[in-house]
């Protein structure tokens, strides 16, 4: 059976400019089920990136509704929302907000340490992702020194390290080369199958779109062609 984890029902946003009122989201719907991995495509400005705030509590719409993993946020108050983004909710921005002057490891653990996690289970959490996206050997170099597709496995590394059912990436390779991106696009597909953690990726790279399980476009305020989910999904999950 597919269990839904991601609902947006008939989610509104608009934004007040100098030039006006500006509807960005015009009625969103749509539904991502648990271990699944959903690309989101649409041109610059089309509103990918507020959408993907709104699914991560850090933005409110203006209307409609948004329930992940059972957890209805318009009933949630800020604190509310910092404890689902730090428990359920994952969101990796379009400019990674890795913290350069820190070592990888302290990166990492800095979720942890919000959600008081002991030092001794905060070394063993964070060293068991670092060897899954493999940057064990890193674990004390300073983020700056690093590459592109290095500060990217970071983030992830970041958002993954609290067990979310849900992990957001905004642009995940808009930085990196084409190999670099294929490398990334693979370990969000290990990430849904090992931990079946619900993955939505934003990108404006369609051909991002064909490492993903299902697709959406984002066009003048709403979602359109949605694919039917490929056959590989059904044998990717024990729950599916
Ligand atoms: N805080 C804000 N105040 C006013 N307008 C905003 C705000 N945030 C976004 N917008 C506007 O909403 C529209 C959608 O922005 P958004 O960042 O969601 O687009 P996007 O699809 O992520 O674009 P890109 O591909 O360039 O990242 C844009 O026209 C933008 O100028
Ligand atoms: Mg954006």
């Amino acid at each position: 059976m597919t269990e839904i984890v991601v609902l947006l029902k008939d989610v509104w946003k608009t934004y007040a400019t100098s030039e006006g009122v500006v509807p960005v989201l015009r009625g969103v719907s749509m539904v991502a089920y648990r271990g699944e991995l959903v690309g989101i495509h649409g041109p610059s400005g089309s509103g990918k990136t507020t959408l993907l705030r709104i699914v991560a509590g850090l933005e409110r719409p203006d209307r409609g509704e948004v329930i992940v993993d059972g957890y209805n946020l318009n009933m949630l108050d800020d604190y509310g929302l910092a404890m689902y983004r730090n428990t359920v909710c994952s969101y990796i921005p379009q400019d990674f907000a890795v913290i350069d002057s820190l070592t990888v490891f302290e990166n990492i653990e800095i979720p942890l340490i919000l959600a008081g996690v002991s030092s001794e289970t905060r070394i063993r959490k964070v060293m068991e992702v670092l060897e899954y996206v493999g940057l064990k050997g890193k674990a004390r170099q300073k983020v700056a020194r690093l590459s592109g597709g290095e500060r990217q496995r970071v983030a992830i590394a970041r958002a993954l390290v609290t067990a979310p059912s849900v992990l957001l990436a905004d642009e995940p390779t808009a930085n990196l080369d084409w190999s670099n991106a294929i490398k990334v696009a693979e370990l969000f597909l290990s990430i849904r199958k090992d931990f079946g953690t619900t993955v939505i990726i934003v990108t404006h790279d369609a051909r991002l779109l064909e490492y993903v399980d299902r697709s959406m476009t984002l066009f003048e305020g709403t979602l359109k062609d949605i694919s039917s989910p490929k056959a590989t999904l059904s044998s990717t999950s024990s729950r599916y």
